[in-house]
């Protein structure tokens, strides 16, 4: 069995800080101990010395090659997972799709279709529901039992996703009972329909109207509402892209009441705003996602929820359109802007900047973009630490170097970076994915294909 040694780094887990080297042996963390005091030999042996020793990044909110407005997410999965690799994250878990009048398995075999053979790191799906009914919701419990132990749905996108409170209500009972966990796009979008036709009869069309008419307000209100359809149901519930501070103030309140809630929020949350939708010249297109970009003054509130713990995970949502062709479907009218942002690449580097910015505690920047991720969707102790028995998926972090973040350097295959000249202080170095290094010093060494797919448990928030 090959052997590997990383020496003389500090290891950073959620729940500790060491140094420590560390022994990796066939595609495993096989030992941990203090520098120096043992005598392991190794076929490979990686100097970590003043660098942290991390575990791979996990973004549990992914979608490649998704299909949206008419067209498609501009990462394919080998694209995508090979980006996410130069970025530290050694796991994905993206969204495989029901079309309406067809059976979840058939979503789950297209999109296994579209990703075997091509990921360059681990992958798992989550299900989104499109069209719940007596067969779908039976097909639940045998993903569940399979490790697809997850399933989306929308108070969002009528005629696309959106499923009625009596669906979502039959979904989370059916959840309830099987160990399934419902994931809620929480946004009233039958009154924010409205609003839009006001807004495009106005002739107010420019990119930043998305924002104005997918009103905070009607975020709170549709996270209120799944939350007590949850609660109805005896279900958890993870509300995924919390953006407004009324909602996460909807999520504090039911955890609060002891209830199994939780809440995800994204780096372009944390570090764009309504400033970025506003730019000029159709630019803000390339910031249109949902829920959208809110003003600055949320972010405070979201950075609060990381740290007290209100939130749990900071995922990408990855779902990149390229501003040629495909954000441009929009210019006249701001609702035919695909919807999402790219930021696999991103994710580790904001959230280190994060802890350098004093927002975030370096154990707390693994916990919410490995471990937590890991946790809540059935993957801890294989993934999300560094521990005897964890697969090596395994981050060598340079803390001091310094990077400007950008579309001419970046590996995403999307045409602009929503954090163009951004400087970031903090690097990846290295990255080992079961063992394998896949990114060494500036150059990817992995393979489409080396990514193997993970049947997930049940989340581990609520065993
Ligand atoms: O704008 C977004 N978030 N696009 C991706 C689809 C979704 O709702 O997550
Ligand atoms: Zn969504
Ligand atoms: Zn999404």
């Amino acid at each position: 069995m090959t052997r590997t040694l990383i020496t003389g780094g500090l290891v950073v887990t959620a729940a500790e800080e060491i140094h420590a080297d560390v022994l990796v042996e066939g595609g495993r963390i096989a030992a941990l101990a203090a520098p120096g005091t043992q005598q392991w030999t190794a076929e490979h042996v990686i100097d970590a010395t003043h660098k942290y020793v991390i575990p791979g990044g996990v973004d549990a909110h992914t979608h490649m090659e998704m299909p949206f407005g008419g067209t498609f997410a501009a990462d394919s999965f080998e694209s995508g997972t090979r980006a996410a690799a130069w970025g530290g994250t050694t796991t994905i878990i993206d969204f495989a799709i029901q079309s309406p009048g067809q059976s979840l398995r058939a979503g789950l075999d297209a999109w296994h279709a579209k990703a075997d053979g091509k990921c360059a790191i681990d992958y798992g799906f989550h299900m989104i529901m499109a069209d719940v009914n007596e067969s779908s919701l039976k097909e639940m419990d045998q993903l569940v039992g399979e490790g697809v132990t997850s399933f989306k749905l929308f108070t969002a996108y009528p005629g696309v996703f959106f499923s009625d409170d009596g669906q979502i209500l039959r979904a989370m009972q059916r959840a309830s009972g099987n160990g399934g966990t419902v994931m809620m796009h929480a946004e009233n979008d039958l009154a924010i329909d409205v609003l839009v036709q006001q807004a495009l009869e106005r002739g107010e069309t420019d990119p930043r109207y998305h924002g104005e008419v997918r009103k905070a307000l009607l975020e709170a209100e549709a996270t209120h509402r799944v939350i007590k359809l949850a609660q109805v149901a005896g279900a958890p519930l993870y509300v995924v892209h919390v953006s407004a501070r009324e909602a996460l103030a909807e999520i504090t309140r039911a955890r609060n009441e002891g209830l199994p809630v939780f809440g995800e929020t994204c780096p372009q949350y944390l570090f764009l705003s309504t400033d970025n939708l506003a730019e000029p010249d159709f630019e803000g297109a390339k910031y249109v996602c949902s829920t959208p970009l809110r003003p600055k003054d949320h972010q405070e509130a979201l950075w609060r929820g990381l740290r007290t713990n209100d939130l749990q995970v900071v995922s990408t949502d990855h779902c990149p359109f390229c501003f040629s062709g495909q954000k441009e479907l929009g210019r006249g009218d701001f609702s035919k802007i695909p919807n999402g942002l790219p930021g696999v690449e991103n994710r580790m580097d904001l959230l280190h900047q994060a802890v350098v910015d004093g927002h975030i505690t370096r154990r707390r920047w693994i916990e919410i973009a490995c471990a937590a991720p890991a946790r809540m969707f059935g993957l801890y102790g294989k993934k999300g630490t560094i521990a005897p028995g964890a697969d090596a998926d395994v981050v060598i972090y340079d803390p001091t170097a310094q990077q400007t973040l950008s579309a001419a350097t970046h590996h995403m295959a999307v045409d602009y970076s929503a954090y163009e000249g951004r400087n970031i202080t903090g690097r990846v170095e290295t990255v080992l994915s079961r063992g394998e290094v896949v990114l060494d010093r500036g150059e990817f060494t992995g393979r489409a294909g080396h990514g193997a797919y993970l049947a997930r448990g049940i989340s581990q928030y609520l065993r």
